[in-house]
């Protein structure tokens, strides 16, 4: 079993054949008729696009992924290239003030971004240090997506680390969400109402809150229903689902400027939230779209390994 789409962003002469198959043209939104989400083909940098995407409207939750900075393989892409630094750091400081100008005044703020350990960690600090220039937003945590192959490993560290930012703005809804973990820890004893108590007793529920290293978050790979062929950056299902279930309200708007293969637009479908989301490709404007109507026409997350375009045979 392979995938039946390859990278899309490394592959410009099937990037030509999926084009005529995309319904938005760069600029263009789609709005969806059934829930009211809205993906469009626009650049995050571009000031006036993210207002017409909001059209007045503010975001309750906004989860950005942005592009790393980080050269993956071989890859030299517009997608997965490496500017430099400081061509890469205004880019973000454009797309962060534009999210900013849209955001709900109680609202969490959450940025994936990588950290490249054999280039002194960057655009981790950078984007760090410019986060402080916007002193409305708190830092909340620093939560780590994977357990990495490296420290006590002879060989094969993998050197680029994958973390998620979060910050709020005024006093944003929090719900406490757990994990699949089952608690083994014992021994933490108190006296409750004169009774001594061990904490399993005393805990709401059996199983482990995520914390700030969710190792329970398995990497996306073609086996896995959600899997998207086509996109080599795809955040895992369960990940974004968190984020929907404990920092918004049902019924909340989500704003996600870097929707690639539509995860954040699923994970609000499915929790009852709006999302209002963008990509600057028409391909990964499309596919987010053909996600949300594939999950409602057969509740399945993704396409495992067949292709999202059925047109086009390779
Ligand atoms: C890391 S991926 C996002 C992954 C997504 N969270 C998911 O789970 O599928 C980044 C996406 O940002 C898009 N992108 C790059 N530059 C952009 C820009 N200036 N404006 C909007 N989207 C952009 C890329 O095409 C890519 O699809």
């Amino acid at each position: 079993m392979r995938e039946q789409l390859p990278r899309l962003d490394t592959h410009p002469e099937l990037r030509q054949r999926l084009l005529p198959y995309c319904r938005l043209q760069p600029g263009e939104i789609w709005e969806d008729p059934v829930a009211g989400h809205r993906v469009g083909v626009l650049d995050a940098a571009d000031e006036t696009a993210v207002q017409t995407l909001m059209s007045g409207a503010k975001a309750d939750l906004i989860i950005n992924d942005p592009p790393y900075n980080l050269r993956v393989g071989q890859a030299n892409t517009p997608h997965l290239s490496k500017q430099k630094l400081d061509d890469y750091m205004a880019f973000s400081r454009r797309w962060v003030e534009n999210a900013l100008a849209v955001t709900a005044v109680h609202a969490h703020f959450y940025i994936w971004l990588g950290a490249d350990v054999r280039d002194q960690f960057q655009p981790l600090p950078d984007f760090m240090l410019l986060m402080r220039q916007y002193p409305a937003l708190r830092p909340r945590n620093l939560i780590t997506l994977r357990n990495q192959r490296g420290y006590g490993t002879q060989q094969n560290w993998m050197w680029v680390r994958q973390e998620l930012l979060h910050y709020v703005q005024g006093k944003p809804p929090f719900h406490v969400v757990y994990t699949d973990i089952p608690k083994i820890l014992r021994g933490y004893y108190k006296q409750v109402n004169g009774q001594r108590t061990e904490n399993l007793q005393r805990s709401k529920a059996q199983t482990l809150r995520p914390g700030n290293v969710w190792v329970d978050v398995q990497q996306v790979f073609y086996r896995m229903k959600e899997n998207v062929p086509g996109c080599y950056a795809q955040k895992p299902l369960k990940a974004i689902e968190r984020l929907v279930q404990s920092s918004s309200d049902e019924g909340a708007l989500l704003l996600d400027l870097f929707a690639h293969s539509g995860t954040t637009l699923l994970a609000a479908e499915r929790y009852g939230r709006r999302v209002y989301t963008a990509d600057n490709d028409p391909i990964f404007a499309e596919i987010t779209i053909r996600r949300l109507e594939h999950y409602r026409a057969s509740g399945e997350p993704g396409w495992q390994w067949h292709s999202p375009f059925p047109e086009i045979s390779l």
